[in-house]
Protein backbone atom coordinates (compact mmCIF):
# COMPACT_ATOMS: atom_id res chain seq x y z
CA UNK A 1 0.00 0.00 0.00
CA UNK A 2 1.34 3.27 -1.20
CA UNK A 3 0.71 6.04 1.35
CA UNK A 4 -0.93 9.06 -0.84
CA UNK A 5 0.59 12.42 -0.87
CA UNK A 6 -2.25 13.66 0.99
CA UNK A 7 -1.91 11.54 3.86
CA UNK A 8 2.01 12.50 3.68
CA UNK A 9 1.28 16.10 3.86
CA UNK A 10 -1.39 15.82 6.86
CA UNK A 11 1.34 13.68 8.46
CA UNK A 12 3.68 16.35 7.89
CA UNK A 13 1.48 19.03 9.55
CA UNK A 14 1.40 16.60 12.81
CA UNK A 15 5.07 17.39 13.35
CA UNK A 16 4.41 21.39 12.20
CA UNK A 17 1.48 21.74 14.97
CA UNK A 18 4.05 20.01 17.92
CA UNK A 19 6.97 22.02 16.82
CA UNK A 20 4.75 25.28 16.87
CA UNK A 21 3.39 24.30 20.16
CA UNK A 22 6.65 23.65 21.63
CA UNK A 23 7.97 27.28 20.20
CA UNK A 24 6.47 28.83 23.39
CA UNK A 25 8.44 26.73 25.39
CA UNK A 26 11.65 27.72 23.89
CA UNK A 27 14.10 29.10 26.74
CA UNK A 28 11.45 28.52 29.24
CA UNK A 29 13.54 25.91 31.14
CA UNK A 30 10.72 23.57 31.61
CA UNK A 31 11.09 20.76 29.51
CA UNK A 32 7.97 19.01 30.64
CA UNK A 33 5.51 21.97 29.91
CA UNK A 34 7.22 22.01 26.18
CA UNK A 35 6.82 18.16 26.02
CA UNK A 36 3.02 18.45 27.41
CA UNK A 37 2.34 20.75 24.78
CA UNK A 38 3.96 18.99 21.86
CA UNK A 39 2.00 16.02 22.53
CA UNK A 40 -1.39 17.33 23.09
CA UNK A 41 -1.26 19.45 19.34
CA UNK A 42 0.40 16.14 17.73
CA UNK A 43 -2.80 14.13 19.39
CA UNK A 44 -5.10 16.71 18.55
CA UNK A 45 -3.81 16.87 14.84
CA UNK A 46 -3.42 12.87 14.31
CA UNK A 47 -7.20 12.52 15.35
CA UNK A 48 -8.05 15.21 12.65
CA UNK A 49 -6.52 12.67 9.93
CA UNK A 50 -8.56 10.05 8.08
CA UNK A 51 -6.83 6.99 9.02
CA UNK A 52 -6.57 4.35 11.51
CA UNK A 53 -3.32 5.03 13.26
CA UNK A 54 -1.49 3.07 16.39
CA UNK A 55 1.21 4.12 18.39
CA UNK A 56 4.03 1.35 18.27
CA UNK A 57 6.23 3.31 19.80
CA UNK A 58 6.11 6.52 21.43
CA UNK A 59 6.88 7.96 24.99
CA UNK A 60 5.82 5.51 27.13
CA UNK A 61 3.04 3.10 27.97
CA UNK A 62 -0.79 4.33 28.99
CA UNK A 63 0.14 4.36 32.73
CA UNK A 64 2.29 7.76 31.78
CA UNK A 65 -0.79 9.35 30.33
CA UNK A 66 -1.07 11.77 28.97
CA UNK A 67 2.04 10.81 26.71
CA UNK A 68 0.96 9.63 23.57
CA UNK A 69 1.52 5.23 24.66
CA UNK A 70 2.69 2.78 23.37
CA UNK A 71 -1.17 1.27 21.84
CA UNK A 72 -2.76 4.12 21.46
CA UNK A 73 -5.15 4.25 18.65
CA UNK A 74 -5.53 7.52 16.88
CA UNK A 75 -6.73 9.29 13.73
CA UNK A 76 -9.97 9.69 13.04
CA UNK A 77 -10.53 5.73 12.73
CA UNK A 78 -12.40 6.12 9.33
CA UNK A 79 -11.76 5.33 6.05
CA UNK A 80 -9.66 2.22 4.98
CA UNK A 81 -6.03 3.15 6.27
CA UNK A 82 -3.99 1.64 8.84
CA UNK A 83 -0.76 2.85 9.71
CA UNK A 84 1.86 2.31 12.60
CA UNK A 85 3.26 5.51 13.49
CA UNK A 86 6.15 6.29 15.95
CA UNK A 87 6.76 9.18 17.54
CA UNK A 88 9.26 11.43 19.40
CA UNK A 89 6.73 14.94 19.84
CA UNK A 90 9.96 17.31 20.89
CA UNK A 91 13.26 15.18 20.55
CA UNK A 92 15.65 17.30 22.08
CA UNK A 93 13.82 18.69 25.02
CA UNK A 94 16.19 20.26 26.83
CA UNK A 95 17.35 22.08 23.55
CA UNK A 96 13.82 23.24 23.65
CA UNK A 97 13.87 24.40 27.88
CA UNK A 98 17.77 25.84 27.20
CA UNK A 99 16.99 27.05 23.70
CA UNK A 100 19.72 25.71 22.09
CA UNK A 101 20.00 24.72 18.21
CA UNK A 102 18.62 21.53 16.59
CA UNK A 103 15.40 20.63 18.66
CA UNK A 104 13.20 18.74 16.41
CA UNK A 105 9.34 17.56 16.39
CA UNK A 106 9.01 13.97 14.81
CA UNK A 107 6.85 10.98 13.73
CA UNK A 108 7.39 8.08 11.47
CA UNK A 109 4.39 6.49 9.62
CA UNK A 110 4.06 3.11 7.58
CA UNK A 111 1.34 0.85 6.80
CA UNK A 112 0.01 -1.43 10.03
CA UNK A 113 2.31 -4.32 10.71
CA UNK A 114 5.36 -2.57 9.26
CA UNK A 115 7.23 -0.50 12.08
CA UNK A 116 8.97 -2.39 15.42
CA UNK A 117 6.48 -2.40 18.49
CA UNK A 118 9.32 -1.78 20.99
CA UNK A 119 9.06 -0.34 24.73
CA UNK A 120 10.49 2.70 25.32
CA UNK A 121 13.94 1.94 26.83
CA UNK A 122 17.61 2.68 25.80
CA UNK A 123 18.62 0.94 22.19
CA UNK A 124 21.89 0.91 21.35
CA UNK A 125 22.31 2.27 17.32
CA UNK A 126 24.60 2.02 14.01
CA UNK A 127 23.22 4.11 11.46
CA UNK A 128 25.33 4.77 8.02
CA UNK A 129 24.29 5.65 4.69
CA UNK A 130 23.66 4.39 0.99
CA UNK A 131 27.39 3.84 0.57
CA UNK A 132 28.31 1.96 3.46
CA UNK A 133 25.29 -0.31 3.29
CA UNK A 134 26.14 -3.52 4.30
CA UNK A 135 29.47 -2.46 5.13
CA UNK A 136 29.16 -2.60 8.99
CA UNK A 137 27.68 -4.53 11.86
CA UNK A 138 26.82 -4.25 15.26
CA UNK A 139 28.30 -7.34 16.45
CA UNK A 140 31.34 -6.16 15.05
CA UNK A 141 33.87 -4.62 17.52
CA UNK A 142 34.03 -0.86 16.68
CA UNK A 143 37.46 -0.57 15.19
CA UNK A 144 36.28 -3.36 12.53
CA UNK A 145 33.87 -0.89 11.56
CA UNK A 146 35.57 1.66 10.91
CA UNK A 147 38.02 -0.32 9.02
CA UNK A 148 34.83 -1.92 6.77
CA UNK A 149 33.35 1.87 6.58
CA UNK A 150 36.70 3.48 5.77
CA UNK A 151 37.20 1.04 2.58
CA UNK A 152 33.43 0.94 1.63
CA UNK A 153 33.57 4.76 1.01
CA UNK A 154 37.29 4.47 0.10
CA UNK A 155 38.32 7.19 2.38
CA UNK A 156 41.01 6.38 4.94
CA UNK A 157 40.13 6.20 8.98
CA UNK A 158 41.50 9.73 10.22
CA UNK A 159 38.78 11.09 7.04
CA UNK A 160 36.00 9.86 8.43
CA UNK A 161 33.58 11.58 10.73
CA UNK A 162 31.42 9.20 13.43
CA UNK A 163 29.09 11.39 15.69
CA UNK A 164 27.74 10.17 18.57
CA UNK A 165 25.60 11.14 21.48
CA UNK A 166 28.19 13.45 24.39
CA UNK A 167 26.62 11.43 27.37
CA UNK A 168 29.26 9.99 30.28
CA UNK A 169 28.15 6.09 28.94
CA UNK A 170 29.89 7.37 25.35
CA UNK A 171 32.82 8.23 26.99
CA UNK A 172 34.53 5.10 25.93
CA UNK A 173 33.25 5.37 22.99
CA UNK A 174 34.74 8.77 21.64
CA UNK A 175 38.24 7.56 23.47
CA UNK A 176 38.53 4.34 21.19
CA UNK A 177 37.20 5.81 17.69
CA UNK A 178 39.77 8.87 18.08
CA UNK A 179 42.37 6.50 19.14
CA UNK A 180 42.07 4.63 15.51
CA UNK A 181 42.50 8.23 14.01
CA UNK A 182 38.88 8.59 13.15
CA UNK A 183 37.14 12.11 14.12
CA UNK A 184 34.39 12.50 16.26
CA UNK A 185 31.25 14.74 16.05
CA UNK A 186 29.93 15.06 19.85
CA UNK A 187 26.11 16.12 19.94
CA UNK A 188 24.88 16.69 23.16
CA UNK A 189 20.95 15.45 22.22
CA UNK A 190 19.08 14.75 19.43
CA UNK A 191 20.06 11.74 17.66
CA UNK A 192 17.39 11.41 14.97
CA UNK A 193 18.79 14.65 13.46
CA UNK A 194 22.48 13.07 13.74
CA UNK A 195 20.88 10.25 11.72
CA UNK A 196 19.28 12.18 9.19
CA UNK A 197 22.66 13.81 8.64
CA UNK A 198 24.21 10.72 8.25
CA UNK A 199 22.07 9.37 5.91
CA UNK A 200 21.92 12.20 3.62
CA UNK A 201 25.31 11.72 1.45
CA UNK A 202 25.98 15.53 1.41
CA UNK A 203 26.69 16.01 5.64
CA UNK A 204 29.80 14.97 6.93
CA UNK A 205 28.72 12.14 8.97
CA UNK A 206 30.01 9.28 8.19
CA UNK A 207 28.75 6.78 10.84
CA UNK A 208 26.50 7.68 14.19
CA UNK A 209 26.53 5.13 16.76
CA UNK A 210 25.60 5.06 20.36
CA UNK A 211 22.88 4.29 22.84
CA UNK A 212 19.81 6.73 22.78
CA UNK A 213 15.71 6.89 23.00
CA UNK A 214 14.13 3.23 21.10
CA UNK A 215 11.63 5.92 19.81
CA UNK A 216 14.35 7.92 18.50
CA UNK A 217 15.59 4.71 16.99
CA UNK A 218 12.60 3.38 14.87
CA UNK A 219 12.37 6.87 13.59
CA UNK A 220 15.70 6.67 12.41
CA UNK A 221 15.22 3.60 11.22
CA UNK A 222 12.94 5.05 9.00
CA UNK A 223 14.76 7.03 7.16
CA UNK A 224 17.39 4.67 6.46
CA UNK A 225 14.85 2.75 5.49
CA UNK A 226 12.99 5.16 3.16
CA UNK A 227 16.27 6.41 1.86
CA UNK A 228 18.58 4.17 1.09
CA UNK A 229 20.37 4.06 4.13
CA UNK A 230 21.19 1.57 6.74
CA UNK A 231 21.24 0.34 10.51
CA UNK A 232 21.04 -1.72 12.89
CA UNK A 233 19.93 -1.72 16.64
CA UNK A 234 19.70 -3.72 20.14
CA UNK A 235 17.62 -2.69 23.22
CA UNK A 236 19.61 -2.09 25.95
CA UNK A 237 18.07 -2.00 29.98
CA UNK A 238 18.36 1.02 31.63
CA UNK A 239 20.45 -0.09 34.13
CA UNK A 240 22.87 -0.64 31.62
CA UNK A 241 22.33 2.80 30.03
CA UNK A 242 22.92 4.50 32.69
CA UNK A 243 24.48 2.72 35.94
CA UNK A 244 23.00 -0.05 38.38
CA UNK A 245 21.38 2.11 40.95
CA UNK A 246 18.15 0.04 42.46
CA UNK A 247 16.03 2.24 40.92
CA UNK A 248 17.60 1.33 37.56
CA UNK A 249 17.73 -2.08 37.98
CA UNK A 250 13.81 -1.99 38.86
CA UNK A 251 12.98 -0.45 36.03
CA UNK A 252 15.60 -3.00 33.25
CA UNK A 253 13.45 -5.59 35.56
CA UNK A 254 10.37 -4.01 33.75
CA UNK A 255 11.64 -3.79 30.97
CA UNK A 256 12.86 -7.40 30.57
CA UNK A 257 9.24 -8.05 31.37
CA UNK A 258 8.20 -5.64 28.71
CA UNK A 259 10.12 -6.87 25.90
CA UNK A 260 8.95 -10.83 26.73
CA UNK A 261 5.22 -9.96 26.05
CA UNK A 262 6.24 -8.16 23.06
CA UNK A 263 8.46 -10.63 21.79
CA UNK A 264 11.60 -8.90 21.78
CA UNK A 265 14.62 -9.87 23.21
CA UNK A 266 16.97 -7.48 24.88
CA UNK A 267 20.48 -7.64 23.27
CA UNK A 268 19.70 -9.02 20.50
CA UNK A 269 20.54 -7.34 17.26
CA UNK A 270 17.71 -6.39 14.65
CA UNK A 271 18.32 -5.60 11.42
CA UNK A 272 16.77 -2.92 9.25
CA UNK A 273 13.99 -5.07 8.02
CA UNK A 274 13.00 -6.09 11.10
CA UNK A 275 12.51 -2.10 12.54
CA UNK A 276 10.79 -1.11 9.53
CA UNK A 277 9.80 -3.86 7.06
CA UNK A 278 8.53 -1.54 4.19
CA UNK A 279 10.47 1.52 2.18
CA UNK A 280 6.36 2.54 1.98
CA UNK A 281 7.56 4.68 4.93
CA UNK A 282 7.36 8.42 5.71
CA UNK A 283 9.34 10.39 8.17
CA UNK A 284 8.42 14.26 8.82
CA UNK A 285 10.62 16.79 11.41
CA UNK A 286 9.71 20.47 12.12
CA UNK A 287 12.58 22.14 13.35
CA UNK A 288 11.51 23.81 16.82
CA UNK A 289 15.17 25.52 17.19
CA UNK A 290 17.23 26.45 13.87
CA UNK A 291 18.54 23.20 12.90
CA UNK A 292 21.56 22.73 10.33
CA UNK A 293 19.03 21.82 7.31
CA UNK A 294 16.54 24.32 8.13
CA UNK A 295 14.97 27.62 10.17
CA UNK A 296 13.23 26.75 13.48
CA UNK A 297 9.54 28.08 13.64
CA UNK A 298 9.20 32.18 13.85
CA UNK A 299 5.97 33.72 14.74
CA UNK A 300 5.78 37.99 14.13
CA UNK A 301 2.66 39.93 14.89
CA UNK A 302 1.31 38.86 11.37
CA UNK A 303 2.01 34.83 11.08
CA UNK A 304 4.07 32.08 11.47
CA UNK A 305 6.32 30.18 9.92
CA UNK A 306 7.35 26.71 10.21
CA UNK A 307 10.01 24.47 8.03
CA UNK A 308 9.15 21.00 7.53
CA UNK A 309 11.02 18.03 6.25
CA UNK A 310 9.20 14.92 4.46
CA UNK A 311 10.87 12.05 3.45
CA UNK A 312 8.58 9.24 1.70
CA UNK A 313 10.02 6.02 0.85
CA UNK A 314 7.83 5.49 -2.21
CA UNK A 315 9.20 7.74 -4.39
CA UNK A 316 12.31 8.07 -1.98
CA UNK A 317 11.88 12.15 -2.25
CA UNK A 318 12.69 14.78 -0.16
CA UNK A 319 10.37 17.72 0.59
CA UNK A 320 11.29 21.12 2.65
CA UNK A 321 8.18 22.60 3.34
CA UNK A 322 8.07 25.85 3.95
CA UNK A 323 4.49 27.21 5.90
CA UNK A 324 3.54 30.86 6.50
CA UNK A 325 -0.04 31.06 8.15
CA UNK A 326 -1.14 34.85 8.56
CA UNK A 327 -3.37 35.39 11.60
P1 LIG B 1 14.23 13.71 24.32
O1 LIG B 1 14.24 15.14 24.04
O2 LIG B 1 13.03 13.02 23.71
O3 LIG B 1 14.40 13.42 25.78
O4 LIG B 1 15.47 13.04 23.57
C1 LIG B 1 16.74 13.65 23.50
C2 LIG B 1 17.79 12.59 23.32
O5 LIG B 1 19.07 13.17 23.22
C3 LIG B 1 17.57 11.66 22.14
O6 LIG B 1 17.91 12.20 20.90
C4 LIG B 1 18.39 10.49 22.51
O7 LIG B 1 18.02 9.33 21.79
C5 LIG B 1 18.13 10.37 24.00
O8 LIG B 1 17.77 11.71 24.43
C6 LIG B 1 19.27 9.91 24.81
O9 LIG B 1 18.81 9.74 26.13
P2 LIG B 1 19.55 10.31 27.45
O10 LIG B 1 19.53 11.80 27.33
O11 LIG B 1 18.74 9.78 28.56
O12 LIG B 1 20.92 9.77 27.42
Amino acid sequence: MKISDELASAIASVTEVAAVAAFDWVGKQDKNAADKAAVEAMRNRLNEIDFHGKIVIGEGEIDDAPMLYIGEQVGKKSGSIGLDIAVDPIDGTRMVACNEKNAIAVLAAAPTGTLLQAPDMYMEKLVVGAAAKGAVHLANPLEKNLEFLSSALNKPISNLSIAVLDKPRHQHIIKTIRSFGANVITIPDGDVLASLLTILPEHPIDMMYGTGGAPEGIISAAIARALGGDMQARLISRDKAKGDSEENKQLAAQEILRCQQMGLEIGEVLSLDQMVSTSDVIFAATAITPTILMDGVSIDAYSRISNTILVNGSDRSLKLINNRYFN
